[in-house]
């Protein structure tokens, strides 16, 4: 398995200073967390790609971008022109995502499947070599702060499992719920990408809550 990766949840951060809030745990994180939130495929809204161009300079880290949204293809441009450099889009939205990831890579972004808790691992079997990351969701989408489902912990496994036997170089990736508890639990079940929201940017201080997540997974 390689090293494991935490990205910081712009979702968590206090979004009048988002900026400022990044900054301070940017040496203690791997990559930033951006959760795109339509208000269709999920019951909430959050930021689009203008809040995520104005982020663009003030850091060299590693944006990640998580697409809840029933058409995300249709705004590849602008996710890359933002600053993006890499895309997960859910394959509860595009069961056949073949053309999606192509027309994401002729963006020049990295491209990546999320699977909510209850969709089994078998729906994203087939498309498993086209993706740089799988995005397993340890809570249902759409809100932070939720509960870590240990009820993924086998989905995990499973996933790990096929992107091993199949000589695949996906990363795997959880989001929801992670804390320095949870997260060895998800990097014991082969998770290898950790996003984090509540348990970093709500901690009395962040920068302690990075480390110490970041000791829990060595
Ligand atoms: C759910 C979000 C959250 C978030 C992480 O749609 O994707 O999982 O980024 O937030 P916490 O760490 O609060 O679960």
């Amino acid at each position: 398995m390689k090293p494991a990766k935490i990205y910081a949840s712009a979702l968590a951060a206090d979004f009048s200073r988002l900026g400022e809030e990044i900054k301070r745990v940017e040496p203690f994180v791997d990559g930033v967390h951006l959760d795109v939130m339509d208000g269709h495929f999920v019951p909430n809204l959050s930021f689009g790609a203008p809040v995520i161009k104005s982020l663009r300079p003030l850091t060299d880290l590693h944006f990640d971008t998580q697409l809840m949204m029933t058409n995300p293809h249709e705004y590849f441009a602008d996710f890359a022109d933002a600053g993006c450099e890499a895309v997960s889009v859910h394959i509860e939205v595009y069961p056949d995502p073949t053309e999606v990831a192509a027309m994401a890579r002729e963006q020049g972004l990295r491209f990546g499947l999320a699977l909510n808790p209850p969709t089994p691992a078998d729906a994203i079997a087939p498309y498993m070599a086209l993706c740089d990351h799988i995005l397993v969701m340890t809570v249902h989408p759409g809100f932070g702060g939720q509960s870590f489902l240990e009820s993924v912990l086998p989905k995990i496994e499973k996933v790990r499992e096929r992107v091993d036997s199949n000589d695949l170089g996906a990363d795997v990736q959880v989001d929801g719920g992670i804390t320095a508890t949870t997260a060895p639990l998800a990097r014991s079940a082969g998770a290898e990408a950790f996003v984090v929201g509540t348990a970093l940017f709500r901690a009395e201080n962040p920068v302690d809550a990075a480390k110490a997540i970041r000791e829990a997974l060595n």
